[in-house]
């Protein structure tokens, strides 16, 4: 497991190990609730994982735990490049276009458009809403995590984003879609998809990731990934 440098005891809250007041927590809140709402909206787009019930504010909640988990991980020096109130509300906010952008692909945008609108409303400083809502549209970018100079807040976010949806969670996903998507599912075939999505992934996307911290979760759900695969191939291997 990973060594946690954090402010607060190892069995608090994720935010209050990230040394997060109850007063800066209780206004995430209100941006959740916020999001929530936004996510709660028709969709416009034509967005994957619609086989399944996926719930994007899940997805964005669990991003966020991500996100504390990354900046957890990161020494002193890595964590003074980090407003960690801008990379909270970017997180939180990060996928708060998916409803009401017309393209998946401009989903990052319509999100910052949505955050600066509430970000005005309750105060925030211009610079800071500019630094919050470069984050959100870039956030999709992930080519940027390899090639480009970009901050480390953007770094925490994208890997945040793809640490989800991998590992058990991957496996539980690939199980539910085939449930959903296959009127013949069976062990096979749900084997069969888990090799063909989270397993090949988590080899695939591997190098894209950055941080240490990033690498190391990776891995560990790389591990649990190809030990239930393999003990289901052969759980599943002919007698003869
Ligand atoms: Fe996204
Ligand atoms: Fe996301």
């Amino acid at each position: 497991m990973l060594q946690q440098a954090c402010e607060g005891k190892q069995n608090d809250p994720l935010w209050q190990q990230a040394g997060i007041t109850e007063q800066d927590a209780e206004r995430y809140r209100e941006m959740l609730e916020y999001v929530e709402q936004c996510l709660q909206l028709p969709r416009n787009s034509s967005v994957g994982k619609t086989s399944i019930d996926y719930k994007r504010f899940e997805h964005t909640k669990r991003v966020t735990s991500w996100a504390i988990r990354l900046y957890l991980a990161c020494d002193e020096k890595e964590r003074a490049r980090v407003n960690l109130d801008s990379l909270m509300v970017a997180t939180i906010f990060h996928d708060s276009g998916y409803n009401s952008c017309q393209d998946m692909a401009d989903h990052g945008n319509e999100g910052a458009r949505i955050a600066a609108e509430y970000l005005e409303s309750v105060g925030y400083e211009r610079d800071q809403i500019v630094e919050i809502c470069d984050l959100i549209a870039h956030h999709s970018r992930k080519d940027l995590l390899k090639s480009g100079d970009i901050s480390g807040s953007l770094v925490i976010l994208m890997e945040a984003d793809w640490l989800d949806d991998m590992g058990a969670m991957g496996i539980v996903m690939d199980t539910w879609i085939q449930a959903a998507s296959n009127p013949e599912v069976s062990f096979a075939s749900i084997k069969g998809h888990i090799e063909r999505y989270t397993l090949r992934q988590q080899y695939k996307n591997r190098d894209v990731l950055r941080s240490k911290a990033a690498l190391r979760f990776w891995d560990e759900k790389t591990a649990i990934t190809q030990a239930f695969f393999d003990q289901l191939c052969r759980d599943l291997e002919d007698p003869l």
